[in-house]
């Protein structure tokens, strides 16, 4: 039978379909979630494509299915093995997005390099930049005599006919949104193209074995471009974070199958590419010859690593609407903060503008930040710095309590370790054992926190 091709819209969503356009989903309610779609008719459908994603086998308990541990290939760089969980795995699928020019291309070239000299075969799609572009870029990131397999294309059948044929270890798409699908009447770049292209790519991956990471590009709002189906086909999701103009990147793991997520790797943007950070607990520390108002040094734990971040606050006279603002930090959080330091604290900022900023670019979304926060607003507020060499850490609940962090040893010895004899902490993380350098004022609830303060300013 002929195979014949109707257009279908699907959600974006949850994946229910429909024969028209309909402005609300009629399988999970949400709006303009519906985007046109191609199935065929009478040949294969995309259902029995997309159950194929794992291949078929019998039912069996869990107790009787051999539980394998995923084959690992470590890329070389520490640093994303780190945010992978060891190393790219045999079929799975990696999502990497980050703004552009953050150094998803640069650092996806140097890891398919390393691979390749470890004897895998790697293909690099570029649809993005030409081969010469990708031959220059490897040349200044000092990868002389590269082996690695470059496809300048973005067309979908070539690519996947490519990968058959080559049937390299690690494929990279650099990126995503640049592949299209003749089989799509859509335009290259829309959602419907995007999503078939990376269920096709998945589809290869799953059934041939190859380690596919594919790049992707991020909205002005930070999300991933397409579809969130794209988060849920692959296997692991990374971001690349950071500010463009400072040398640092992070990468994260917000999704993975295979690993940890929360888990981050520290880069630096050198003139040789990226270089991985392995120690990066002081690299968000502005330098300030003398301590200036406004500012609280925060432990925060990023995966398994604690790194120190400078919270940098300015308490200033509004006009008749006051501004509340924040960079890296969440901007519900901080409002609920100086809600609490008003009523528990008996502290106002209602006719003050405040804004608040992690130095560095980093996004801070633990609540174990709260107390530092606060501290950099007290401080900007009266316009006294806190003491050289001050530290805090700890969550503020509505009562105006002071909760524990998470692992606040680790934090606590990290600082030390730096040079920090101040900190300011919640009473649970108190240290068993005094900690050499560091002198800890700990408390209960945050006006005791302002209590501590005023010893000082
Ligand atoms: P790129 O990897 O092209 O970013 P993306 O693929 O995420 O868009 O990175 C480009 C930026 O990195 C560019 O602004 C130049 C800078 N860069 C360096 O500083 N050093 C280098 O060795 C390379 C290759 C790029
Ligand atoms: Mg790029």
């Amino acid at each position: 039978m002929m195979a014949k091709e109707k257009t279908l819209f699907s959600c974006t969503e949850c994946g229910d379909t429909s024969p028209k356009w309909l402005g609300k989903c009629p399988g999970c309610g949400a709006w303009n979630t519906l985007i046109e779609s191609t199935s065929v008719v009478g040949g294969q459908n995309r259902y029995s494509q997309r159950m194929s994603l794992a291949p078929a086998s019998a039912v069996a308990t869990l107790a009787d299915i051999e539980a394998q541990d995923v084959a690992r290939t470590p890329t070389g760089q520490e640093e994303l093995d780190r945010v992978l969980g060891g190393g790219l795995v045999t079929g799975g699928v990696v999502l990497i997005g980050g703004d552009p020019g953050i150094g998803k291309s640069t650092l996806l070239l140097q890891a398919v390099d390393g691979l390749q000299r470890g004897g895998m075969a790697t293909l690099y799609v570029t649809g993005e930049e030409s081969g010469a572009q990708v031959a220059l870029r490897s040349r200044r990131l000092g990868l002389d005599h590269s082996q690695v397999q470059v496809l300048a294309e973005t067309q979908l059948e070539k690519i996947l006919a490519t990968i058959d044929k080559l049937a390299p270890a690690v494929v990279v798409i650099d990126s995503i949104q640049t592949v299209y699908s003749d089989a799509l009447t859509s335009a290259p770049g829309s959602v419907a193209q995007v999503r078939e292209c990376a269920a096709h790519l998945t589809r290869m991956a799953k059934s041939s074995g190859v380690a596919t990471v594919l790049v992707g590009h991020v909205t002005k709002e930070g999300a991933l471009a397409g579809p969130r189906v794209l988060e849920h086909m692959v296997d692991t999701v990374l971001y690349f974070e950071g500010d463009t103009h400072s040398s640092y990147r992070l990468v994260r793991a917000i999704k993975n199958r295979f690993g940890a997520v929360n888990e981050i790797g520290v880069f630096a943007m050198t003139e040789r590419g990226l270089r991985g950070v392995s120690n990066p607990s002081a690299i968000f520390l502005s330098q300030h010859e003398q301590p200036v108002p406004g500012s609280c040094v925060l432990v925060t734990l990023e995966g398994t690593r604690p790194m120190l971040v400078e919270i940098q606050a300015l308490v200033d006279s509004a006009g008749p609407s006051p501004r509340r603002l924040s960079v890296g930090l969440d901007r519900d959080r901080l409002a609920m903060l100086l809600a609490v330091l008003h009523r528990h604290a008996g502290v106002a900022c209602m006719d003050q503008d405040v804004f608040v900023n992690a130095v560095g670019g980093v996004r801070i979304a633990e609540p174990a930040a709260d107390l530092a926060v606060l501290m950099a607003i007290q401080s900007s507020l009266r316009g006294r710095p806190l003491p050289q060499g001050f530290l805090s850490f700890g969550e503020v609940g509505l009562a105006g309590e002071v909760r524990p962090a998470p692992r606040g040893q680790e934090r606590l010895r990290e600082a030390a370790k730096l040079g920090f004899s101040e900190a300011l902490i919640p009473r649970a993380n108190a240290p068993k054992k005094p900690i050499e350098g560091l002198r800890v004022h700990v408390i209960d609830r945050i006006d005791q926190a302002l209590e501590v303060l005023r010893q000082w300013q």
